[in-house]
């Protein structure tokens, strides 16, 4: 009898260590600083390639890098720092890029915001959600258009270039932006 009540109090105390596990507090400030950092990170090293590409290549040769880089660049930081970091947009150009429901939801609120005069650069969106898998920290920041991505993003884009951006991206949809406008979002989560 003691042994069974033993083992009872032992259940219930794991359960409880558990519940209290799945249910402890979490430092979103935290979370989305660390979140900031990888968005920084990988905002600047695409920017940085992007810009070296252009110098020395010209348009043809970055979107060739585009093409190559970027996914490779978001793998090696959601490795290294132990999240998941990529970009997504409404109006996407790479098929892998097209939002999932929520951040679609986020990209629509962040249009909204925009529309009601909020800054493009100051659009973020953090949150701690309960998915099949536990709980999830989601991080969203608007990417604002520049006059630099008008060559590649804009409305009247060089015959050659999109020649070559018809040859890779047969669906493109990311063209037609003008400065100001958001051109998508850095997405960053990471499993609790
Ligand atoms: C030289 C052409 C070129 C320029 C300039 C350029 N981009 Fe792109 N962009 C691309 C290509 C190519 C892709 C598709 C990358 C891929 O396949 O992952 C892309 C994809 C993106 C995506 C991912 C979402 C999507 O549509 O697939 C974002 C966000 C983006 N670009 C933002 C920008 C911003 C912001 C600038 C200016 C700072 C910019 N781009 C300048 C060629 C360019």
């Amino acid at each position: 009898m003691k042994m069974i009540f033993l083992l009872a109090g032992t259940m219930l105390a794991a359960m409880v260590w558990v519940a209290a596990v799945d249910a402890g507090p979490v430092n979103v400030e935290s979370q989305r600083q660390q979140a900031m950092e990888a968005v920084h990170e990988l905002a600047g090293r695409l920017g940085a390639e992007l810009k070296t590409a252009l110098k020395n290549g010209g348009a043809i040769h970055a979107i060739d890098i585009c093409n190559t880089r970027a996914r490779m660049i978001a793998e090696e930081i959601s490795r290294k720092r132990k999240l998941r970091i990529g970009r997504v947009s409404l109006k996407n150009r790479n098929p892998g890029n097209a939002p999932g429901a929520w951040e679609k939801k986020v990209l629509e609120d962040f249009e909204r915001q925009r529309r009601s005069g909020k800054s493009v650069a100051e659009l973020t969106y953090a949150a701690v959600v309960r998915t099949g898998r536990g709980r999830q920290f989601r991080f969203m920041k608007a990417i604002p258009t520049r006059s630099v991505c008008i060559t590649c993003h804009g409305k009247n884009i060089p015959a050659a270039v999109k020649k070559e951006l018809d040859k890779l991206y047969p669906d493109d949809r990311a063209r037609g932006f003008r400065p100001g406008d958001i051109r998508g979002a850095f997405v960053v989560t990471r499993d609790l």
